[in-house]
C-alpha cells in the first residue's frame, strides 16, 4: 500500500473516491445525511457506507481520537481493497493525528503473501492525503515518522510470518547482518563456539537438539553524542515445540511466533537508525530452535548458566526463560545502558491474565512502568502491568540446584516467569529492566484493530514511542 502527503486542497487531488470520515456533529450537517441515514449509516468506530455515485465511502468515528482514526482509515483501506478503485484522497485531521491515519493505512493495509502460489492482486494500491490548510511543515515530519514506525512494524510482521523452515537461527542472523549493513549500524554474531566461550551453557541446552544451531545476534545503532543508551533483548526460538516437554499437537501450531521478541528488536533498530534518533540502542537477540532429539536437554538436568547461578530444568517447554537469563546476563555485562527492556512470547499464562490483545509489562521500577504505558497508550498498543511479590518468587525454590525454570503452583505464570528473569537482573539494573510478555499480543489468527492474521509487531510502536519521547525530552 502506498501513500503519499500532499501539499495541496483535496479537491486538486485526483483520486478514484473520497474517503470521508464523519463523527456525530459531522454527520448531522452533511448534505448526504437522509441518504446516509437511509443505508443505516452511524457516526461510530468500524461503520461504513460507500456511495458509488458519488464516489465517497464515507467512514464513521466515535471521536476524533488517534485510535478512532487509526481504526477507521484501517476499515477504509480493507473496504476499498474489495473494489475495483486504485486510489482514494482524504483530508487530514490535524498535525498529531496524522501519525495514527497513517498507521491506520500501512498497517490495517497489510497483509502477508509470501507463500500464496497465486495472488489475486488488489487494485487499490494508493492512499493520498490533502495537507487540509495545516502547517505542512509540522505534518510531513509526523506523517513521515509515523511512516518509517509503520513500515519497521510491517517488516517485524513479515518476521514473524515467515516459517521455521525459511527462518531459523542462523538465517536469523543472516538477516540481522543485512539489515545493519543496509541501515549502517553494526553486526555481530556469536555462534555456537562463542556461546561456550562464554559459558551461556543455559541457551546452548535449549538448542541442542536441532540441527539448525544457536546463534546470538548483537545489533547496535550509535549515533554520535547519544542522549541515553537502551539495550534491547529479544527472545528468538524460531520455532517452540516444547522439547521433551513436547507441546500438544495444537499448540505446536504458531510456535514460529516464538521468534516475535526478536522480530521486534530488528524492527524497533531499523525504525531507529531511519529515524537517526539520537539514542544508542543495542539489540540482543538469543535465536534458537527448541526441538527433540537424543542429544535434547531433559527435565531433571540442571545448567550452570552464564551468571554461575544453577538451573534445575522442570519443564523443556519454559525454554525462552533459560535462553533469556544467558542473553540479560551478557547484555548487561557487554552494554552499560541507561534502561533494559526485554520482549519476549513467554508464558500461555500472560493471556490468561490480561487476555490475547495486551502486552504484560513487569519490573521493579514502579516510575518505569509508569512512562512506558503512557507511551504504549499514545502508541495505540495495549499494555498491562502485572504485580510481583514475595510469596510468588518463592514458588521458583528448588531442592537440588539455585532455582527451578517453572513455578511449583500453577498460577501467576506470566509473574513467575518475570521473577525467574529477574534473578539474572544485576542490582544496578533492578530500576532499570523491564519485561514485556508478548505472548498475546505478538500474534492474531484473528484480524483485530489495525492487525491482520498472523505477526502484529508488538513492541515495535510501543518502544518508538517511548524513545522519541526521551529523546525530545530536555
Ligand atoms: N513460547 C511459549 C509461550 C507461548 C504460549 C507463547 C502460547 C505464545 C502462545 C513458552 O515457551 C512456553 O511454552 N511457556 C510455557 C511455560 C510453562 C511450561 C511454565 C507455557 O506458557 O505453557
Ligand atoms: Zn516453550
Ligand atoms: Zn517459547
Amino acid at each position: 500500500m502506498k501513500i503519499k502527503l500532499h501539499n495541496k486542497a483535496i479537491s486538486e487531488i485526483s483520486s478514484d473516491i473520497e474517503i470521508v470520515l464523519l463523527d456525530e456533529t459531522a454527520y448531522k450537517l452533511h448534505q448526504d445525511f437522509k441518504t446516509l441515514q437511509a443505508a443505516g449509516f452511524e457516526a461510530n468506530d468500524d461503520n461504513i457506507c460507500l456511495l458509488h455515485e458519488s464516489k465517497k465511502l464515507f467512514v464513521g468515528l466515535k471521536s476524533y481520537s488517534s485510535k478512532s482514526l487509526r481504526s477507521a482509515l484501517t476499515t477504509a483501506v480493507k473496504t476499498l481493497k474489495k473494489t475495483n478503485y486504485k486510489s482514494a484522497k482524504i483530508n487530514a485531521v490535524s498535525h498529531k493525528n496524522i501519525a495514527a491515519m497513517t498507521e491506520g493505512v500501512i498497517l490495517g493495509g497489510y497483509s502477508f503473501n509470501e507463500y500464496k502460489s497465486s495472488i489475486k492482486k488488489n487494485k487499490f494500491a494508493q492512499v493520498n492525503i490533502s495537507s487540509n490548510n495545516l502547517d505542512f511543515v509540522k505534518l510531513q515530519k509526523n506523517f513521515n515518522d509515523a511512516l518509517i514506525t509503520a513500515k519497521a512494524t510491517n517488516f517485524t510482521r513479515d518476521l514473524v510470518n515467515t516459517t521455521p523452515q525459511d527462518l531459523n537461527p542462523k538465517i536469523f542472523a543472516q538477516i540481522a547482518h543485512d539489515l545493519a549493513k543496509e541501515n549502517n549500524f553494526t553486526c555481530n554474531i556469536l555462534d555456537e563456539a562463542d556461546l561456550e566461550n562464554e559459558s551461556m551453557n543455559a541457551m546452548l541446552a535449549v538448542g541442542r537438539a536441532s540441527i539448525n544451531k544457536s546463534h546470538l545476534i548483537h545489533v547496535s545503532y550509535k549515533p554520535e553524542n547519544p542522549k541515553y543508551v537502551i539495550s534491547l533483548v529479544g527472545k528468538g526460538l524460531t520455532y517452540d515445540s516444547g522439547g521433551l516437554s513436547l507441546k500438544p499437537a495444537t499448540s505446536m501450531v504458531t510456535m514460529k511466533l516464538d521468534k516475535s521478541g526478536g522480530c521486534a528488536v530488528l524492527g524497533i533498530l531499523k525504525a531507529a537508525s531511519e529515524l537517526e534518533l539520537d539514542i544508542e540502542i543495542h539489540g540482543f537477540i538469543g535465536a534458537v530452535e527448541n526441538m527433540i532429539g537424543g542429544d535434547a536437554y531433559k527435565p531433571d538436568d540442571i545448567l550452570t548458566s552464564r551468571s554461575g547461578t544453577t538451573i534445575e530444568v522442570r519443564n523443556t517447554d519454559a525454554e525462552g526463560r533459560l535462553v533469556l537469563a544467558d542473553v540479560l546476563s551478557y547484555a548487561q555485562e557487554k552494554v552499560d545502558s541507561d534502561y533494559l527492556f526485554d520482549f519476549a512470547t513467554l508464558t500461555g499464562a500472560c493471556m490468561v491474565a490480561l487476555g490475547q490483545y495486551t502486552t504484560g509489562v513487569m519490573g521493579h521500577s514502579n516510575s518505569l512502568k509508569h512512562i512506558i504505558s503512557k507511551a504504549a497508550k499514545d502508541s495505540g498498543e495495549l499494555v498491562g502491568t502485572l504485580p510481583f511479590n514475595e510469596h510468588l518468587e518463592k514458588l521458583l525454590k528448588s531442592e537440588i540446584a539455585d532455582i527451578s525454570n517453572v513455578a511449583s503452583k500453577p498460577y501467576g505464570g506470566a509473574i513467575t516467569a518475570a521473577l525467574f528473569l529477574d534473578k539474572f537482573i544485576k542490582d544496578e539494573y533492578k530500576n532499570k529492566w523491564l519485561h514485556f510478555d508478548i505472548a498475546g499480543s505478538a500474534y492474531t489468527e484473528t484480524p483485530w484493530d489495525c492487525n491482520s492474521y498472523g505477526g502484529t509487531g508488538a513492541g515495535v510502536r510501543l518502544m518508538l514511542k517511548f524513545l522519541t519521547t526521551i529523546s525530545e525530552e530536555n
